[in-house]
């Protein structure tokens, strides 16, 4: 395995509605798309020795989509986390979904634990994958289980202790397509201190040479977490 100069990569693949419009295709296969995509990046980054990589794929904010929308991205949703898990059989990644998954069907919520559950011990990369993600409901959230737990002085390792992302530390670097420059609820507790890249890309279009160019940025980044 190469020598990476990050540990964890993070993605907001945005730009799948306007890739499709370019074209004049509907929406929905902007979103097809950005799926196949998804898959050549995760594996680039699979090839090139990165550690961790978190996909944003529905923000907790989406719901304010067409319907039709929706149900397109769920599909993908539902479609991907079968193939793409037997898909990856052999590469050692482990799987786990970050976000609120009250609204999912039961057998959707079945389906994803059980990956997640077999895909534990795989050690050679961790996926976290943003499905109904919001980094305010996820700061609740961990709020809200400190408070089951009984705890009363809430620190800052606490919380960091029970965001969806615990298992694996904060991204180094967060790269979004689509030439937005905004977080949109994703990861605010932890890119406290990430790297943050921008690119005009959009996500469909999204290469490995594009996740190189970001690397190379983030390699001039000087990271002095507030020392000199
Ligand atoms: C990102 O692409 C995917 C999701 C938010 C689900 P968009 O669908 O936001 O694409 P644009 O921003 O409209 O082009
Ligand atoms: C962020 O993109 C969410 C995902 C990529 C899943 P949006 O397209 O929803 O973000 P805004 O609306 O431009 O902020
Ligand atoms: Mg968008």
């Amino acid at each position: 395995m190469p020598d990476c100069p990050l540990k964890h990569i993070a993605f907001i693949m945005d730009g799948n509605g306007r890739w499709a419009k370019k074209r004049h295709l509907p929406r929905e296969l902007g979103h097809k798309a950005g799926a196949e995509v998804f898959d050549k990046i995760v594996n680039y980054c699979y090839d090139i020795g990165i550690s961790a990589v978190t996909v944003y794929a529905f923000s907790t904010e989406n719901w304010k989509r067409p319907q039709k929308e929706i149900d397109a991205i769920f599909n993908l949703f539902s479609y991907y986390i079968d193939h793409y898990v037997e898909k990856m059989r052999n590469k050692k990644v482990r799987f786990v979904f970050i976000g609120d998954r009250t609204p999912f069907s039961d057998s959707l919520k079945k389906r994803m634990s059980d990956i997640e559950k077999a895909t534990e011990p795989n050690s050679q990369m961790i996926l976290f994958v943003g499905i109904n993600y919001g980094g305010r409901n996820e700061i609740c959230h961990a709020v809200n289980e400190l408070i089951a737990q009984g705890k009363t002085n809430i620190t800052e390792e606490d919380i960091s202790n029970n965001v969806y992302t615990h298992v694996y530390s904060d991204p180094d670097l967060i790269v979004r397509t689509g030439g937005e420059y905004r977080l949109s609820n994703f990861l605010i507790w932890q890119s406290a201190y990430s790297e943050l890249y921008f690119t005009d890309t959009l996500w469909p279009d999204m290469t490995g040479a594009d996740v190189d160019l970001a690397i190379e940025e983030f390699k001039k980044r000087d990271r002095r977490y507030g020392g000199v």
